[in-house]
């Protein structure tokens, strides 16, 4: 479905900082779960690279690819008709640099309805964000724990070099982003970050001083298999969907055993 009316931008986003409209983001794979997120006000929806972990079952991100970003943001716009749409660049278009990131952000463009991109990384990224925001693309930075990176940093950790922070973020806005995730950094150093910033910060364990909030759709219901994850401290639970789905499946199942499932009503 095409965007309608009302519909947000990229830009109209970033005006949210200055309104002090605080930014909700949650991430989503597939048209229903989109649906869903565009109708309760949700303002961004990010197709992650999440998908690799929470839906692919993957220890890291790192094994997404171009055409799965491609598959699932295509379902996802399809559903957003307020909602800003915004697909992961995966590992590693953009960490071959800014050419390489300019064909894959431009492929999602123009095989999607996706607004724009989001891309990993701070200073040593910005000629990159500079290139693809050149090109007409508007770009989501994401800055602190950079999940395409666990390798270089030895884990998902919190990140607390304020320096490289701040340098970080100031890279970011300078080479164009329309706004910028702060993942897993202490809230004391997103706040500070947030201050010096004129474009929104979006933030993932980074605390209450930050211009939005991102949440992984997955962690958001406890639709996670806790065999390969834990719900991080970071994510709050509003539904347990874990549990609801897990008691619906054992009445189904119990029911065609026991030959309660299909009652006469319920066959032609
Ligand atoms: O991939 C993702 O879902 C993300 C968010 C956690 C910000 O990058």
């Amino acid at each position: 479905m095409a965007n309608k009316s009302g519909a947000l931008s990229a830009t109209k986003i970033t005006k949210m900082k200055e309104a002090r409209d605080k930014i909700v983001v949650v991430t989503a794979y597939d048209y229903p779960t989109a649906r869903l997120a565009d109708a309760s006000g949700v303002d961004v929806i990010l197709v992650g690279d999440s998908v690799g972990t929470v839906v692919q079952g993957r220890s890291t991100t790192l094994g997404v690819t171009l055409d799965q970003t491609i598959y699932h943001t295509e379902m996802v716009a399809r559903a957003a008709t307020r909602a800003v749409v915004i697909a992961d660049i995966p590992f590693p278009y953009c960490q071959l640099g800014p050419e390489e990131a300019v064909r894959a952000s431009a492929r999602v463009l123009k095989e999607t309805d996706a607004t724009g991109v989001k891309i990993e990384g701070g200073a040593s990224r910005a000629s990159t964000i500079r290139a693809v925001v050149d090109a007409g693309i508007p770009v989501l930075g994401h800055i602190g724990l950079a999940p395409q990176s666990v390798k270089a940093l030895g884990g998902y950790r919190i990140q607390r070099d304020l320096d490289r922070l701040l340098a970080d973020a100031a890279a970011v806005e300078e080479s164009g982003a329309f706004a910028v995730v702060l993942e897993c950094v202490q809230s004391d150093y997103a706040s500070e970050v947030t201050k010096k910033l004129s474009i929104p910060t979006i933030g993932i364990g980074a605390g209450a001083g930050c211009d939005g909030q991102v949440l992984v759709f997955h962690d958001l219901f406890n639709f996670t298999d806790h065999a390969a994850s834990e719900t991080p401290k970071h994510a709050r639970v509003y539904c347990d969907l874990n549990q609801i789905l897990q008691a619906g499946l054992r009445e189904y199942v119990s029911d065609v055993k026991t030959g309660a499932f299909p009652s006469d009503s319920e066959s032609w």
